[in-house]
Order: structure tokens, then sequence, then C-alpha cells
């Protein structure tokens, strides 16, 4: 730890001293053409760099994403497709943005990332530039057909858009298969249909495996709901009477079966339209269409505005 700390200096002393541009002029100094030129033909060891990938991004890579950034040679990979620059250096989107290890993560150590991608590219005679080709079929690309709208952690914010982090792999799978078969019906958006169909056996695996290990960390709603306390009191005698915490919320909130989804926190208006859907026949499911068949849509808003609530710290 030392050792790597010690590199880490000498590499960020090193790199203000070359890039004279470089010099801590202020945080919001843009980067890309007006970026400081790393010296030609000056090698930069992959042993040099390590330390700097190691301290930002070894908490998530490769757990949350592929790829393993201390394996120079997957690290080669993603300068040949120039991933590396691109998100590191040019956009700045790595580390996540808004993360700790973003807000961490200092420019001079982007800059010792630059100098060894630029080394690496300037070793050989015929090299030139690496150039982004976009898009590459990389290890994450299944996924990249479902963040826009779910996220990368499983919690993207967009209404009507549930929360996937948290749920289980057979409950994921269940559920795409009935999208794919039609047998339950993306009422919001029209989108999870096709998106179901059109996934090959492989990139279902994959995006199963991938939200399947994430957390449930849901972000606290600041949604303004009329007349809150009337529905959170009737959805509460609602879910007594049914039983709807017995089934959906073990100890830490999460369902009582791995086959059964988390509901406790997920989106309100979600939930409302998950129960409607029961209820109206456009979603098939061994439990829930009996629970909801004879419920009216103010009884399912209290219940969705409860079960939602319930996630905000309060115990089920
Ligand atoms: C807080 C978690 C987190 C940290 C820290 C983080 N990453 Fe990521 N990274 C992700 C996630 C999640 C993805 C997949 C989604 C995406 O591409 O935005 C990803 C994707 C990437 C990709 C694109 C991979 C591809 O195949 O398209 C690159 C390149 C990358 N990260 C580089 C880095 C580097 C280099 C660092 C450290 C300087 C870093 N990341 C730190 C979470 C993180
Ligand atoms: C255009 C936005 C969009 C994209 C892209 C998208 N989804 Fe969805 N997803 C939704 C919406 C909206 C719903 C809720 C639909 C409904 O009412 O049934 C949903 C529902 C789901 C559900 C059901 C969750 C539950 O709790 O029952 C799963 C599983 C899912 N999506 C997985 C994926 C995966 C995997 C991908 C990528 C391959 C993906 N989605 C891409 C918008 C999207
Ligand atoms: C006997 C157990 C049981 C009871 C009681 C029960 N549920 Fe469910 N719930 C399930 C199962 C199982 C599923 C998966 C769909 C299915 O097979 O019916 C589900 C699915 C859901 C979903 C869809 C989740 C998603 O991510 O799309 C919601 C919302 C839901 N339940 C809410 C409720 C509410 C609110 C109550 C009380 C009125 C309730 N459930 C009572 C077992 C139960």
């Amino acid at each position: 730890m030392a050792l790597e700390n010690l590199q880490k200096c000498l590499v960020m002393v090193s790199i203000f001293v070359s890039f004279i541009a470089c010099a801590p002029s202020g945080e919001h100094k843009p980067v890309g053409s007006s970026a400081p030129n790393t010296r030609k033909g000056e090698k930069v060891e992959f042993e040099v760099v390590r330390p700097v990938l190691k301290k930002n991004c070894a908490s998530c890579h490769p757990s949350k994403s592929a790829p393993d950034w201390m394996d120079e040679a997957q690290a080669l990979q993603y300068v040949r497709n120039g991933k590396l620059l691109k998100r590191v250096v040019v956009e700045k989107t790595m580390p996540q943005v808004g993360s700790p290890e973003s807000l961490a993560m200092t420019d001079a150590e982007r800059g010792v990332i630059k100098a060894w991608v630029e080394s690496v590219q300037g070793g050989g005679e015929e090299s030139g530039p690496v150039v982004p080709v976009d898009p590459v079929p990389g290890p994450l690309a299944p996924v990249e057909k479902c963040i826009s709208c779910h996220g990368v952690f499983g919690d993207g914010p967009a209404p009507g858009v549930p929360y996937l982090a948290g749920q289980s792999r057979p409950y994921l799978d269940k559920q795409l298969t009935d999208y794919k078969s039609g047998a339950r019906t993306d009422r919001a958006m029209g989108a999870m249909n096709s998106i179901a169909s059109t996934l090959t056996p492989e990139e279902k695996t994959f995006v199963l495996d991938y939200f399947s290990r994430l957390k449930w960390g849901t972000p606290p709603s600041s949604e303004q709901i009329p007349d809150l306390e009337r529905k959170l009191k009737r959805g509460e005698e609602l879910a007594k009477e049914i039983g709807c915490v017995s089934c959906h919320a073990s100890k830490d909130g999460g369902p009582i079966t791995p086959d059964w989804p988390r509901v406790i926190g997920q989106k309100r208006d979600y939930l409302l339209g998950q129960l409607k859907a029961f209820r109206d026949g456009q979603r098939p499911g061994t439990t829930m269409p009996g629970v909801v068949e004879k419920m009216t849509d103010e009884d399912l808003e209290a219940l969705a505005v409860f079960i939602h609530r319930l996630g905000l710290g309060k115990k089920p």
C-alpha cells in the first residue's frame, strides 16, 4: 500500500511537471482537444497506472461490470477500442458519475491514465492514434440495451420503470419470459415485449446475471402525494387484511421466497400499474390476480402508496 502511494505520488509529480498546461488552475478545465499533450515516446508502464486503477475503479470493476482493470491484457483491450480514454478522460463518465470514487478521483490521476494510453499507442512505428469505435460489442453490450431505462444499478429514475435491483434471478427470468410470450404486457411504455423478444439466449443469461447481482437501495422519494395520510391509512388497513406484507417482506424487506418479487419501496406509479394489470387480466400470476380481483382504483392506489412508503425506512 505504501509502495503504491509512493508510486502514485511520483507519477502525479511527473505528470504535473511534464504538462505545464495541466497546472492546477481550476476544476472545470476542458478535456479533449485542449487537453495537455503527452510527450510522445515517453514509456509509461502498466505498473504505474495499476494503483490508480485500483484506487478508482476496483470497487466496481469487475464485480458490477467487466473489465478487470487489474489485468493488463483486459485493460489493453479497452485502450484499443478507445473506451478507456473516452470514458475516463474525454467524457469523464467513469468512475460512475455521482459515485464516491468519481468525487475522489483527481485530474492528475486521469492524467496518469491518459499518459499510459498514449504511451501504449505511441509504442510502435505503425501504431497510429486509437480511434474510438462505437458501438463496440464489449462485455457489457447486452446490458446497454437496458440501462437507458433501468439505470446501470437497476434503479433508473424514469417514471413507470421499475427498480430491478434487489429482484432475484428466477423472478426476473420469469418476467422476461412472460414479456416475450406476450403473457405479460408492458402497459407503461410498450417496450419490454419487443426487447424481451429480441434478446438472444446468451444476452438473456448475461442481463439476468448482471441485474440479479445488484443490491436494493431505494432512493428516497420526494414525490408529493395528495391526500397522503388518508391513503396510507387505507393502504395499511387493506395490506393487513390481505396479508401483502407476509408474502412480500422478509426481515430485510425482500420477498419471502426467491421466486417472488420485492415490492416494498418499489415505485408508486409502477406498483399501481401492476396491481391494475393483475386485476384487469393483463398480467398473469399464481396469486395476485385473485388478491386484487375485486378492488377499486382507489383501493389499489392506497395500496401502492402504502407499499411504496414502507420502503422509506419504516418497518413493515
Ligand atoms: C461506482 C462504480 C464504478 C466505478 C468506481 C468505476 N466504474 Fe466503470 N463502469 C461502471 C458500470 C456500472 C459500468 C457499466 C455501465 C456504463 O458503461 O456506464 C461501467 C463501465 C465502464 C466502461 C465501459 C465498458 C464497456 O464495455 O463499454 C469503462 C471503459 C469503465 N467503466 C472504466 C472505468 C475506469 C477506468 C474506472 C476507474 C478510473 C471505473 N470505470 C470506475 C461502474 C463503475
Ligand atoms: C424503453 C425503456 C426500457 C428499456 C430499454 C428496458 N426496459 Fe425493462 N421495463 C421498462 C418498463 C416501463 C417496465 C414496466 C412495464 C410494465 O408495465 O409491465 C419494465 C419492466 C421490466 C421487468 C419487470 C420487472 C418487475 O418487477 O416485474 C424486467 C425484468 C425488465 N424490465 C428487464 C429489462 C431488461 C433485462 C432490459 C434490457 C434487455 C430492459 N428491461 C430494457 C422499461 C424498459
Ligand atoms: C400469497 C402470497 C401473496 C400475497 C398475499 C400478495 N402477493 Fe403480491 N405477489 C405474489 C406473487 C407470487 C407475485 C408474482 C406474480 C404472481 O405469481 O402472482 C406477486 C406480485 C406482486 C406485484 C408485482 C411486482 C412487480 O415487481 O412487478 C405487486 C405490485 C404485488 N404483488 C403487490 C401485492 C400487494 C399490494 C398485496 C396485498 C394486497 C399482495 N401483493 C399480496 C404473492 C403475494
